[in-house]
C-alpha cells in the first residue's frame, strides 16, 4: 500500500502498511491506552497484550496498518487474509489513542482494511468482540458489520472457550 496523508481536523494523518518496526510502539498503545483511557486496569493492559504478540507484525504486518499523527501512532489495525476461508479477511485488533478518537481513524483504517480485501477478492470481513464491549459493538455497527445473533441474543456462550463469550461480526466488502 502506498502511504497516503491526508489532513484530519487539522492535523495531518498519514495511513501506511504496518512493518515490524513499529511493533514495539503498537504494544506500548495496547498496554496504555486503554488504561488510561480508564477502561481497565494494568493488569487487564498485560492480558489485552497477550493478544497481540510480536508475531503478528511478523507475519501479518502487510495487511496491517498504522495511522500516524506528527509522526506519532494515532491508530493501529491488526488484520490478515484468511488462509483457509479464501473469501474472507479478519481484523483480529484496532485501537485508534484516547485524545484522537471520534476523528473517523478507526473508520479510515477499516475502509483500507475493506479495499486491501476487495483487491485480494475477498468477499466479507469478520471480527469478534467482547459482549461487554459496548463501545466496539456500536463502532462496528456504524462501520456496517452485522451482529451474527444467535437465538439468545447477540453473545456467542463459550465462544471462545469456557465461559468465554463473543459477539461476532460479519460485513460484506462491497
Ligand atoms: C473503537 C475505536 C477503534 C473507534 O475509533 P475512532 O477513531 O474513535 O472511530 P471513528 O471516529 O472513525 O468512528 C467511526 C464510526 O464509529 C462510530 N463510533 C465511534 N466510537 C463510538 C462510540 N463510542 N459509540 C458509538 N459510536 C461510535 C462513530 O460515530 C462513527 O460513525 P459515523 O462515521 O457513521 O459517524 C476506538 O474508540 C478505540 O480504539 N476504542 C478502544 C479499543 C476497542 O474497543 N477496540 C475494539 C476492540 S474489537
Amino acid at each position: 500500500m502506498t502511504e497516503q496523508r491526508t489532513p484530519i481536523h487539522g492535523a495531518p494523518l498519514t495511513l501506511r502498511t504496518a512493518t515490524e518496526g513499529d511493533y514495539p510502539a503498537v504494544a506500548r498503545a495496547i498496554q496504555s491506552w486503554w488504561t488510561l483511557a480508564g477502561l481497565d486496569t494494568a493488569s487487564a493492559a498485560r492480558e489485552r497484550a497477550a493478544l497481540v504478540p510480536r508475531l503478528w507484525l511478523q507475519h501479518f504486518a502487510t495487511t496491517s496498518l498504522v495511522a500516524l499523527c506528527d509522526g506519532e501512532l494515532a491508530g493501529f489495525l491488526v488484520g490478515f487474509l484468511s488462509q483457509d476461508r479464501h473469501d474472507e479477511g479478519y481484523i483480529h485488533f484496532i485501537g485508534v489513542a484516547p485524545d484522537q478518537r471520534g476523528r473517523g481513524i478507526g473508520r479510515r483504517l477499516y475502509e483500507q482494511f475493506f479495499a486491501l480485501c476487495r483487491g485480494a477478492n475477498r468477499r466479507r470481513v469478520r471480527c469478534v468482540t467482547s459482549p461487554a464491549n459496548t463501545l466496539s459493538i456500536a463502532f462496528h455497527e456504524a462501520m456496517g458489520f452485522e451482529v451474527e445473533r444467535t437465538g439468545d441474543g447477540i453473545a456467542k456462550a463459550d465462544y471462545d472457550g469456557p465461559g468465554v463469550a463473543r459477539v461476532t461480526f460479519v460485513r460484506s466488502t462491497d
